[in-house]
């Protein structure tokens, strides 16, 4: 395994990559929204996704939004709005938003600052910090931390996963090529993640899932 040695470098190129496979994403508008109509969406989010964006636990698990990076959560709308990304709850929300509701949406969450929601099996913590921090080298699977961040904080297209919800974060990491990239015609960032979640076992999943699960 080679030493990562600088962080912001080692995305800068793999954004490059992706992006010239993929074309400029496109410009978001600068239509300005009305205060209210954002107002009354984000009360609308927060149904399903706690109060104060911190995830909600209902018939599945529903993402936290807080303090996640707006440039992600722009990229996932915008994924679920043209079925590159498959949820039929997130497709409905979401086909109906304009481009500058998206954007400002976007950058709502990212001043919220809830405790993380916690539950996930603690025993499983150390573990998991491990994986995170120093990856499994013998699966070919980087540290986490190379690209998300020391604190798991994220950056840009790189999301946030502290503080996720750990059943959120298992169902995506084993479903993830069934639900991510599903335009072959439109590759997307994705596909960076995407030998990454084949390379954990569902136990390792699990792991990294509940340590990140409780950091704030
Ligand atoms: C009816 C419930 C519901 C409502 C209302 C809702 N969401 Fe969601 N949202 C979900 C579910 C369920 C998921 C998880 C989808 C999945 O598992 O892939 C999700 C996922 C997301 C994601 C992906 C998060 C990630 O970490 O990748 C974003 C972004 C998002 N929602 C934003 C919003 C915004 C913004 C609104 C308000 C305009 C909203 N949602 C309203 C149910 C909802
Ligand atoms: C080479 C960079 C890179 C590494 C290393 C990496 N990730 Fe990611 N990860 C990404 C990118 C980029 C995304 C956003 C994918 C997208 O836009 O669909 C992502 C998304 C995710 C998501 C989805 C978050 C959500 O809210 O739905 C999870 C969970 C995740 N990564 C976990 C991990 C774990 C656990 C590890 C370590 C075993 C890891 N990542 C290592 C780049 C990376």
């Amino acid at each position: 395994m080679k030493h990562i040695s600088s962080q912001p470098l080692l995305q800068a190129a793999i954004l490059a990559i992706v992006f010239s496979a993929a074309g400029r994403a496109e410009q978001s508008s600068t239509v300005a929204v009305s205060k209210q109509e954002l107002q009354a969406k984000i009360e609308y989010c927060k149904t399903c996704h706690g109060l104060s964006g911190q995830g909600f636990r209902g018939a599945f698990p529903m993402p936290r939004l807080a303090e996640q990076q707006p440039e992600y959560l722009e990229n996932q709308l915008r994924a679920f709005i043209e079925r590159r990304r498959t949820n039929p709850v997130m497709f409905n929300v979401a086909h109906v938003l304009s481009p500058s509701m998206v954007t400002a949406l976007a950058a709502h969450f990212k001043d919220l600052n809830p405790k993380p929601l916690g539950g996930a099996p603690r025993e499983l913590m150390a573990a998991g910090k491990t994986i995170y921090e120093d990856g499994l080298p013998g699966a070919n699977v980087p540290p986490c931390a190379s690209c998300h961040g020391p604190e798991a904080k994220g950056d840009g297209a790189f999301p946030r996963l502290a503080g996720q919800l750990h059943d959120y974060i298992f169902r995506k990491l084993v479903n993830w090529s069934r639900e991510r990239g599903q335009d072959p015609a439109k590759p997307d960032t994705s596909a960076i993640m995407e030998p990454i979640a084949h390379g954990l076992t569902e136990p390792q999943i699990a792991a990294v899932a509940a340590y990140l699960s409780y950091l704030e």
